[in-house]
C-alpha cells in the first residue's frame, strides 16, 4: 500500500482562547501553557459533510484519480449527526463514487485504522484504489461550561487515497479497555419496554490519568513498530503524533531523544481534531513540501477505547 493523495478542509471560523474566556472562567495563558492551543476551527455555518467531501476531492485530484476509479470508502468518525446511514455513504454520493463504504470508530486513532483495514483489503487483492477519510467535530460532544475539555478540541476532515504499493513498513493496532477515563455516551430514544431512565453524557475525561495512559502508550507503540521495521529512532524523518497536547508529543520526542523538527505540531492552531488529525498535519506538511519523496515518517495516535496504534510508512508522493 502507499499514500497517493491527501487533503483536508477546516472550518472557517478560528476560535482563539480569548475567545472562550468571555464565556468561561479560563485564559489563554492556562491554555497555551498546559496544552500549546492557541486558536482551533469550529464548525459554524459549514456542516461535517461539506467538510469531509472538500477533502476527498482533494485528495483524489491530487492522486490524479476520478471518484469512479474509487474501489472502496472508509471514513473515520466518532460521532455526527447521523447514526444511519454512514458517512462513508454520504461523502460517497457528495463525491459522485460507486464503491461499498464502511465506517468506523477508532476515536483518535481511527486514521491508523483505516490505513490497516484498507492495506489488508489491497494485499488481499480484493480492492486498488482505497479512499479513508478522517472526519471529526468533536466540539459537538463537549460540555461548552466544562472548561477542563471544551478548551482542548477542534473540528476539521483530511482524506488520502491509497493504492498498491510497498510503502507501508509496518503497522500495529491496541486496544485496552480504559471505559471510564474518556467517554461520551449519546442519548437513544427511549421505548415503552424500558424501565431505566437513561441520561446521555457530555464528554467526561479525566485528563491526568488520560496523559499517562497515552503518552505510555504511545511510546510502547514507536519501540514496537521501530523494531518491527528494523529500525532505530534515528532513522525516522518525522513523526507524526497525535496531536492531542503539546505536553504529550513533547513527552514522546524526549523520550525519544530526538530533536523538535522531526516532531511536527499544529496543535496550536487546530487543537485536538481526534482521528482527524494526523492526515491534516500530513496534508499541511506535503502542502509545506516539507515531506519529501523517500522520507520515512512514523504515525502513532491514542484516544478513547482506550486505543492506540502506529505505523512506520515511506512518503512516496512527489514534491
Ligand atoms: N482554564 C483554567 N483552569 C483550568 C482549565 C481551563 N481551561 N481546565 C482545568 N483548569 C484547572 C483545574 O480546575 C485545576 O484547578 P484546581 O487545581 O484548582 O483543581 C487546575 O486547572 C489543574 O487541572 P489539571 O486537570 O490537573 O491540569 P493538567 O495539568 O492535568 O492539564 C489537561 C489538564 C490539559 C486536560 C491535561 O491533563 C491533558 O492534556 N490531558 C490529556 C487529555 C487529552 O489529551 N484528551 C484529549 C482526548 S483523548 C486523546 O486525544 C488522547
Amino acid at each position: 500500500m502507499k499514500i497517493v493523495g491527501i487533503g483536508s478542509a477546516m472550518p472557517s471560523l478560528v476560535v482563539t482562547n480569548d475567545m472562550l474566556s468571555e464565556f468561561l472562567d479560563t485564559s489563554d495563558e492556562w491554555i497555551v501553557t498546559r496544552t500549546g492551543i492557541k486558536t482551533r476551527r469550529i464548525i459554524s455555518t459549514e456542516n461535517l459533510v461539506m467538510l469531509a467531501t472538500d477533502a476527498a476531492n482533494k485528495a483524489l485530484e491530487k492522486a490524479g484519480l476520478s471518484p469512479l476509479d474509487i474501489d472502496y470508502i472508509i471514513c473515520s468518525n466518532t460521532a455526527n449527526n447521523y447514526v444511519t446511514p454512514s458517512l462513508s455513504s454520504i461523502i460517497q454520493g457528495e463525491i459522485k463514487a460507486q464503491a461499498p463504504c464502511i465506517d468506523i470508530n477508532g476515536a483518535c486513532t481511527g486514521f491508523i485504522n483505516g490505513l490497516a483495514i484498507a492495506n489488508a483489503f489491497i494485499a488481499a487483492g480484493q480492492y486498488k484504489n482505497i479512499l479513508i477519510v478522517a472526519a471529526e467535530e468533536p466540539t459537538r460532544f463537549c460540555n461548552w461550561q466544562e472548561r477542563d475539555t471544551c478548551v482542548l478540541f477542534g473540528d476539521g476532515a483530511a482524506a488520502a487515497v491509497v493504492t498498491v504499493g510497498n510503502a507501508l513498513k509496518t503497522i500495529h493496532l491496541n486496544t485496552s479497555s480504559y471505559t471510564d477515563v474518556l467517554y461520551y455516551r449519546r442519548k437513544l430514544e427511549p421505548t415503552p419496554f424500558l424501565n431505566n431512565n437513561e441520561q446521555g453524557a457530555p464528554l467526561v475525561m479525566n485528563g491526568r490519568e488520560l496523559f499517562k495512559i497515552a503518552v505510555s502508550a504511545s511510546i510502547e507503540d514507536v519501540k514496537f513498530v521501530l523494531k518491527e521495521a528494523g529500525l532505530t529512532p534515528d532513522d525516522i524523518d518525522h513523526y507524526l503524533i497525535h496531536q492531542s497536547n503539546k505536553r504529550m508529543v513533547e513527552s514522546i520526542r524526549q523520550f525519544l531523544n530526538q530533536p523538535e523538527e522531526k516532531f511536527p505540531m499544529n496543535i496550536d492552531t487546530c487543537g485536538n481534531t481526534a482521528s482527524a488529525s494526523i492526515p491534516i498535519l500530513m496534508d499541511e506538511l506535503c502542502r509545506k513540501k516539507v515531506l519529501k519523496k523517500g522520507d520515512t515518517l512514523l504515525l502513532s495516535s491514542f484516544g478513547g477505547g482506550f486505543t492506540s496504534a502506529a505505523a512506520i510508512l515511506t512518503w512516496e508522493m512527489e514534491d
